[in-house]
């Protein structure tokens, strides 16, 4: 691996964490996939070699609780739940080269001999621990099949991730007051033997392997404080049946944590891959051993995407199983926020959420949510998805914006020109917009920005409406018919770029846009060379690429959603209400659910909190000291995941504030945002820093209030 920009020499691997086989995907889930595709598809643009791979994570209890409730073997359940993934992937144009899944022989081969090189490298050790146990089941109680309290934050927490609070890992026996997930007993704490993993010993390696990491400020960031609160080491076995068999002495018949033969799918899911095309074709020796290729003696460039709550598995265990054992390690890792409905949650129980195939089902083709999922936010922000805004996104931009302009431009070319009007050249002043597009979006793939590739199209396009409307070729095809066929050729040029930098995120509509202009071979295979060559086909009748989005439709889904989640909502209270044993495997199969999804009522489906009737005096509102503010320094704050110290400058002297914004916004790039403060808001004290301010921000995500001109530090908000 290099840290040299893209494209470089060496193979690249694209991943997306795997989704465990237990239930349908819903569009948060989609999220990470898409934003994975689009990224390799980017680089692919680059003219950078790249695998992309995937695949089911078949095994652990996330699998077996639900398969335990379906009365169904987990095999059965995890390989008929495989199936539809991989089925259901490339409807979204998500295009694995390879999706294959943990419980295949490649798989489990791969992860015995890692495990057996890790022993034999002297990594693993035994140890007694307690482990949860049911005493009238008779059975014992690995991770989902216990929960209890965060020995941490004192949350509700799963045995083996505090989901509702803290988001840590939980090694065995850590979660207090256990009770059985499946039958509600209490549980009690049984001596067993199992492996470790001495993670423990890697803390050197991990905080210089963080220094190098890139990807999004999340992940690298919250490892930080992780490593320095002490790593502990890792407990790599289960006293369950379903799973990877241990592959050195077992007497307790144990197999692996599924998160020790989950990642190494990423490997195995390359393998098959050059298994299938040919180690000419792509070598995944080359990609993820270190040593193994001359000319690529570090290995390859792993990125890794996925979901902001696996980011400790992908940053401190799976590096260091890798360094453990001659791997390649990671470049970078993408870790997405999650999507909600309402500002919550999705939650699968609850029937909350867009699902997949619903999208579908409602006859949307799948570029235009593409295109909301890649660019609505930043990639590791959380966005709240409405069908509100992903109609006005769709209308606005790719409706209003892009289409619109291929559409006036191509049709007035057609019809005035039959073939495309070819005058010698692109005229300087587009040439050098074309480049400027092709720019962004090379520092946007450098960036690992998936929201700024699709902006470097938006932008190129919004330029190619402004020209076209300038020039008025329809005025000049009479007076001045060379000028005319010059900004037509410049407009069918734009066009072409378009088709070649939105295939990432619009990949069938480019595609077709393609086509449109008579251009060879296919836009799959045109890198961004092809953008700067110039139109040369003939052009064909274009059609509208994207279809506008009507209020009556929006209607019509938010009532039918509204009422699912309603009716879910409903069942859900009056099965409680008998008794059931609740619905923890249901939920639990969903890591784009909330703590705070439990009190849902229909209101939360809409947008907009309604306005207040209190009124204030002005008065009132004269108590208020706000004032712009200028942030100067912003870091984490040990132990909290959400939180950040800010430096602000107020003018008369420079405040520390403590703000929740650790997981929306690039840390990085906040030094030198001016912000509104309340500067009176009351003291108060969070993990040790007292915070003397509020920052204020709008929304679920956010979104930092700012100036709309130079008001500087210290100007009182009035
Ligand atoms: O959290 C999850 O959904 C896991 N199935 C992700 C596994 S990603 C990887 F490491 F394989
Ligand atoms: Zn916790």
């Amino acid at each position: 691996m290099s840290h040299d920009d893209f494209p470089t020499d060496d193979p690249a691997v694209v991943t997306c964490g795997l989704p465990y086989a237990n239930g349908d995907l819903h569009i948060g889930h989609l999220r990470t996939y898409v934003g994975g595709d689009v990224y390799r598809r980017a680089l692919e643009r680059l003219g950078q070699e790249t695998a992309f791979v995937s695949g089911s994570d078949m095994h652990g209890t996330p699998v077996a609780v639900n398969a335990e409730q379906e009365g169904v073997s987990p095999e059965e359940f995890a390989l008929d739940w495989h199936e539809r993934y991989a089925a259901t992937f490339p409807k979204f144009n998500v295009e694995f080269d390879n999706y294959g899944h943990t419980h295949d022989e490649t798989n489990t081969e791969l992860t015995q001999e890692l495990v057996r090189d890790l022993d034999e490298a002297g990594h693993l050790y035994e140890k007694e621990i307690m482990v949860a146990y049911d005493p009238v089941d008779d059975q014992y109680l690995p991770d989902r099949y216990v929960e209890g309290t965060c020995p941490y934050c004192g949350a509700h927490a799963r045995g083996d991730e505090c989901d509702e609070g803290c988001q840590r890992h939980l090694e065995p026996g850590e979660v207090e007051d256990p009770e059985s997930t499946i039958t509600g007993n209490p549980a009690e704490y049984r001596e067993r033997t199992h492996k470790f993993f001495e993670v423990s010993a890697f803390a050197e390696y991990l905080s210089d392997f963080l220094d190098r990491l890139e990807g999004t400020s999340n992940a690298r960031n919250q490892p930080r404080e992780w490593i320095e609160q002490g790593l502990q080491d890792w407990c790599i076995t289960r006293d369950m049946d379903w799973g990877v068999e241990y592959p050195g002495e077992n007497p307790q018949d144990l197999v692996l944590y599924v998160w020790v033969d989950a990642p190494i799918e990423y490997i195995a899911s390359t393998k098959q891959y050059s298994e299938r095309v040919g180690a000419e074709a792509f070598d995944w020796e080359a990609a993820w051993k270190e040593g193994a290729s001359d000319a690529h003696p570090e290995g390859g460039e792993i990125v890794h995407v996925i979901g902001r709550d696996i980011i400790q598995h992908h940053t401190i265990f799976w590096p260091a199983m890798l360094e453990a054992t001659g791997h390649a390690e990671p470049r970078a890792v993408m870790a997405s926020g999650f999507v909600t409905l309402g500002g919550k949650g999705f939650s699968t129980s609850r029937d909350r959420a867009v699902w997949a195939d619903e999208y579908l089902d409602e006859g949307f083709h799948p570029d235009p949510l593409r295109y909301y999922l890649a660019t609505n936010g930043g990639f590791q922000q959380d966005v709240d998805f409405s069908w509100e805004k992903f109609r006005d996104r769709v209308n606005t931009e790719l409706v209003g914006t892009v289409g619109n302009f291929l559409y006036r431009s191509l049709l007035f070319a057609h019809r005035n020109y039959d073939d495309a009007p070819i005058s010698d050249a692109t005229s300087e002043e587009v040439d050098e917009r074309i480049e400027e597009a092709i720019a962004d979006f090379e520092a946007a793939v450098n960036d690992y920005s998936v929201r700024a590739v699709g902006d470097a199209v938006t932008d190129l396009a919004r330029f190619g409406n402004e020209y076209i409307q300038r020039s008025e070729p329809w005025n000049l095809v009479d007076d001045d018919p060379e000028e005319a066929e010059q900004v037509i050729h410049d407009c069918v040029a734009i066009a072409k770029a378009i088709a070649v930098l939105f295939e990432p995120i619009a990949p069938e509509k480019a595609e077709r846009l393609w086509d449109q202009l008579g251009e060879d071979g296919s836009v799959h295979e045109a890198t961004v060379e092809a953008a700067r060559e110039g139109p040369d086909g003939d052009l064909a009748e274009p059609t509208e690429l994207f279809e506008q989005i009507e209020d009556e439709r929006v209607e019509a889904l938010n009532e039918k959603l509204e009422a699912r989640v309603a009716d879910a909502e409903a069942d859900g209270e009056s099965s409680e209400d008998g008794g059931e044993s609740g619905e923890n495997g249901d939920e639990s199969d969903d890591t784009e659910d909330t703590a705070d999804d439990t009190d849902t009522d229909t209101d939360d489906m809409t947008d907009i909190e309604p306005l207040s009737d209190d009124r204030i005096s002005f008065d009132d509102f004269q108590e208020l000291d706000i004032r712009i503010g200028r942030i100067e320094e912003a870091e984490g704050i040990e132990g909290a995941d959400d939180l950040l110290k800010l430096g602000v400058d107020l003018g008369a002297e420079t405040r520390t504030i403590v703000a929740g914004l650790k997981q929306l916004h690039d840390v990085d790039e906040l030094p030198g945002t001016k912000v509104v403060v309340l500067a009176n808001m009351e003291k108060a004290e969070l993990f040790g820093v007292e915070s003397n301010g509020m920052v204020l921000a709008a929304g679920e995500e956010a979104d930092l209030l700012t100036t709309y001109e130079d008001a500087g530090p210290g100007t009182k908000v009035k």
